[in-house]
């Protein structure tokens, strides 16, 4: 038997990994506790995703467990051992400003969580392909030093810099900058993956997100920014835009591209191998684009005020240069540009709401 555990299995990439591949695996183990509830409130709860995954994969299999707990989790890889073939690991506490009101629960969600994940692979399954899904944030506040220049609606790398093509690729240094606690308590589990690759010989693949997004996303206003945006133009409610004139920069991948990259990872895998993920040159927008395009394809004007105050951390322009994983896995392409995305997110949004 082929078994897949996906963890954060009721939320973004979670749900968006257990329909890819359960047309590929005997049996989907999901893991999520819906501690995005806790996290966000009801706008975060990831219950509905939960049932409608339930109701739809017959091969699909929820645990309520708290990654946090090692011998519940414990549990399910003795039961599976070997037949386990592939880990995502995408639960986690997602949010900065979050992370900051309770570090304890947040370190123990993205860093203790995921060693406890690892060390049951290591135990258990050791052939397994472990996949993790980080953080740009794990390089701090770096990219906010790099020469920007401000155009009418966004913030822009200077065109003689090297990253001006295709963005900032997985050199960029992760130490000595503010990451917010959430970006601090990513990078241990980010470094943890990869040593577990480097020292035990697993295969493990860190993949460092930019904004990941699509319609299974339960948006809410500290994470899930298009999501959310999107929800408020849908529904009418009010939104805030958080400094830097609204002209910061954010490159937005569809979860179906990103599991995608997860799917040609794991026919190939490496140890401890590191790459950036986000939509590239290829998807990105500043927060007043985003406003436009939501604005456009619902017909409506959203409600929104600007706060001076940018969030602590947050990046002013970030886009991913895709060349690495690009150039180890050549078939893998990005179907999903800005547009397409957010097209497929009012649609199911207008169902939703
Ligand atoms: N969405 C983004 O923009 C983005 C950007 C970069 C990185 N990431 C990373 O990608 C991963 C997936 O993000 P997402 O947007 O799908 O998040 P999400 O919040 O939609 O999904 C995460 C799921 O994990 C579950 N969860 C949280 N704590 C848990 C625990 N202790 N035990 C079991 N389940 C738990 C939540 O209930 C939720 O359903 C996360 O690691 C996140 O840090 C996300």
């Amino acid at each position: 038997m082929k078994v897949a555990i996906i963890t954060g299995s009721s939320g973004l990439i979670g749900s968006e990994s257990v329909e890819f591949f359960s047309g590929k695996f005997d049996k989907i183990i999901g893991i999520d506790n819906n501690m995005r509830a806790y996290f966000f409130g009801s706008d975060g709860s990831t219950e509905w995703n939960k049932n409608r995954l339930i109701e739809k994969y017959s091969n699909f299999k929820h645990e309520d467990v708290d990654i946090r707990n090692f011998d519940d989790l414990g549990k399910i890889f003795k039961e599976y051992c070997e037949d386990i073939k592939l880990i995502i690991h995408a639960a986690a506490q997602p949010s900065h400003d979050w992370a900051a009101k309770e570090p304890l629960t947040d370190f123990g969600v993205n860093a203790t969580g995921t060693l406890n994940l690892l060390e049951l692979t290591r135990i258990y399954c050791p052939e397994a392909a472990f996949i993790y899904t980080s953080t740009n944030k794990v390089y701090g506040d770096t990219p906010n030093v790099l020469p920007l220049v401000e155009l009418e609606k966004r913030w822009e790398i200077d065109k003689s810099h090297t990253y001006f093509k295709e963005g900032i690729d997985e050199k960029m240094s992760i130490d000595q900058s503010k990451h917010s606690v959430f970006g601090a308590s990513k990078l241990a589990a980010d470094v943890m993956v990869q040593e577990y690759g480097k020292y035990f010989g697993l295969k493990t693949g860190v993949f460092r997100g930019g904004c990941l997004t699509g319609p299974n996303h339960s948006g809410a206003q500290l994470h899930g920014f298009l999501s959310y945006l999107m929800k408020c133009v849908v529904t009418g409610n009010h939104y805030t835009v958080f400094g830097y004139k609204g002209k910061q920069v954010r490159d937005n991948i569809h979860s179906l591209d990103l599991v995608n990259m997860f799917w040609h990872f794991f026919q190939n895998p490496r140890q401890g191998e590191v790459y950036n993920a986000g939509g590239g040159r290829y998807a990105n927008c500043s927060m007043l684009e985003a406003i436009e395009y939501c604005e456009k394809i619902c017909e409506k004007k959203l409600s929104y005020s600007y706060l001076e105050t940018n969030r602590i951390g947050d990046h002013i322009w970030y886009i991913s240069d895709l060349s690495k994983f690009k150039s180890h896995y050549p078939d893998w392409h990005q179907k999903y540009d800005l547009q397409t995305t957010l097209i497929d997110m009012h649609n199911s949004m207008i169902k939703r709401f």
